[in-house]
């Protein structure tokens, strides 16, 4: 794993290139209709086929477009059918304004499955003192307080905490509506447009999942 310093570095000196990259993508190709999935964050392993990818890591991720979610994303107003994110946004700077954005670039009834570490799960396997729960990423921790700090930080790559009833406040701030936990979180209520995203999601625990899984609406009609 990058250190912290190295990835706020890449940032800075990428971060130019890759918000033009992110201009030029939505200007001449970014797509504006037929059925448009987007995936946000897919790393090293989980391209989708069929879904456009979005990633920062020029390095090693798959990706199909080259940007910083911290800013704007590259699609038009009312153009997605579907976003998908999976332990991305406990990185981002701020989910308010993520949420926001998502919501502007979904069609009216489109939908946006996303989720990280699980908060509520992990503070309540903290009070079970349940060490095992946790694993020992990316540090080698063996006390409860180290594994759960582990966790939920993840060496300060993450910025924040999700659990359900704050991404539920958020979502809602944003105009989300239909807002659900996925439980267990390797499911969907919308599987015509996530059933593919599933098989990406490994979970060992379906009591206390680890990953955190939420699915909401944009409105069909917005409120005026
Ligand atoms: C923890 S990995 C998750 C990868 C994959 N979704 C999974 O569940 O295994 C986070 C991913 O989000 C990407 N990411 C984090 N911050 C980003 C940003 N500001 N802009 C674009 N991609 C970002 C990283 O490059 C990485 O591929």
């Amino acid at each position: 794993m990058l250190s912290r310093r190295t990835k706020e570095l890449f940032f800075q000196v990428a971060g130019p290139a890759m918000r033009m990259n992110g201009l030029i993508y939505k200007n001449l190709r970014a797509p504006r209709q037929g059925t448009v999935r987007v995936h946000l964050g897919p790393g090293q392993r989980n391209y989708l086929p069929g879904w456009i990818n979005v990633d920062a890591n020029m390095f090693t991720a798959k990706c199909d477009v080259w940007t910083d979610l911290r800013h704007a994303l590259p699609f038009h107003d009312g153009s997605v059918d579907a976003f998908y994110s999976h332990h991305v946004i406990e990185h981002l700077p701020s989910m308010e304004a993520h949420f926001a954005d998502v919501i502007r670039c979904l069609k009216p009834g489109g939908y946006y499955r996303t989720g990280g570490p699980n908060g509520d799960a992990a503070i309540r396997k903290f009070s079970q003192n349940d060490t095992a729960w946790f694993g020992s990423f990316p540090d080698d921790r063996r006390s409860i307080g180290g594994r759960f700090e582990n966790f939920i930080f993840c060496r300060r790559e993450h910025v924040t905490i999700l659990t359900a009833s704050f991404l539920e406040e958020l979502l809602q701030q944003a105009g989300f509506v239909d807002i659900k936990v996925c439980m267990p979180s390797r499911d969907t209520h919308v599987p015509t447009m996530f059933a593919d995203c599933l098989k990406l999601e490994a979970e060992s625990d379906f009591e206390n999942p680890h990953t955190l899984i939420v699915e909401a609406r944009k409105p069909a009609v917005t409120p005026n």
